[in-house]
């Protein structure tokens, strides 16, 4: 499966996609690395291997405007799935619609809880035990869709968010491979609103208390 993954900064997701692509038998290439801020550290890396990549800048646009540029470049690399990885633009019904079911994201919570920004603060002032993040299908509301996988952390007595946030960073550069392997490989179609998983299929990875960073 043709992959194309849609950044805005460093791109630590997606060089964890382009090494699980890179690993024998896995189910998907990354045919494009796209950006919509031109200086996103992560272009830079991925052009340095030799994948193709594209800065479309959505200043000054209408923000559907953009994405029918987002879309035909997505459209022209030839992409039949779209990983957004650490892309910070609220997507239109327009561009959610376009690549229903073939449009996939990371968040950095165990969704439903805590969609937005700042999860690990919300995440520590709500004095939660375990954190983590999700994969998951999207849908016009932000940070809503069939969950596909998700990874759990705990939260200790001395964390900050930086500490969490890299803590849970760790798990998602491990999970977003997983969920991509499983819908690459056609095993995690949406039914009802829901992803249903073949039996026996794992959809998560856990970090146990004793990972510390
Ligand atoms: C990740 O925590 C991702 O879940 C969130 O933004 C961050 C992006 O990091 N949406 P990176 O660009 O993948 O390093």
């Amino acid at each position: 499966m043709r992959v194309g993954i849609q950044i805005s900064g460093r791109g630590s997701n997606m060089q964890a996609l382009v090494a699980a692509c890179a690993t024998a038998d896995f189910p998907a290439d990354v045919a494009l690395v796209i950006s919509n801020d031109p200086s996103a550290a992560g272009l830079e890396w991925a052009a340095e291997r030799g994948i193709k990549t594209a800065a479309i800048s959505h200043k000054g646009m209408e923000r559907e405007a953009h994405e029918r540029l987002m879309d035909a470049a997505l459209v022209e690399a030839g992409v039949e799935l779209v990983c957004n990885a650490g892309y910070m633009r609220v997507l239109t019904p327009w561009f959610v619609d376009k690549w229903h079911d073939k449009l996939i994201n990371i968040h950095p919570s165990l969704l439903p809880s805590f969609p937005g920004l700042d999860t690990h603060v919300r995440a520590l002032e709500k004095g939660v035990r375990w954190h983590g993040c999700t994969v998951h299908y999207v849908r016009a509301p932000v940070d809503e869709g069939p969950i596909i996988a998700q990874a759990v952390v705990p939260v200790v007595a001395q964390d900050t968010p930086d500490a969490l946030a890299a803590r849970v960073l760790k798990a998602e550069h491990e999970l977003y491979p997983i969920a991509l392997k499983l819908v690459a490989s056609g095993a995690a179609p949406v039914v009802d609103e829901r992803v249903m998983l073949a039996e026996g299929v794992v959809p998560y990875s856990v970090c146990h208390p004793g990972v510390a960073s």
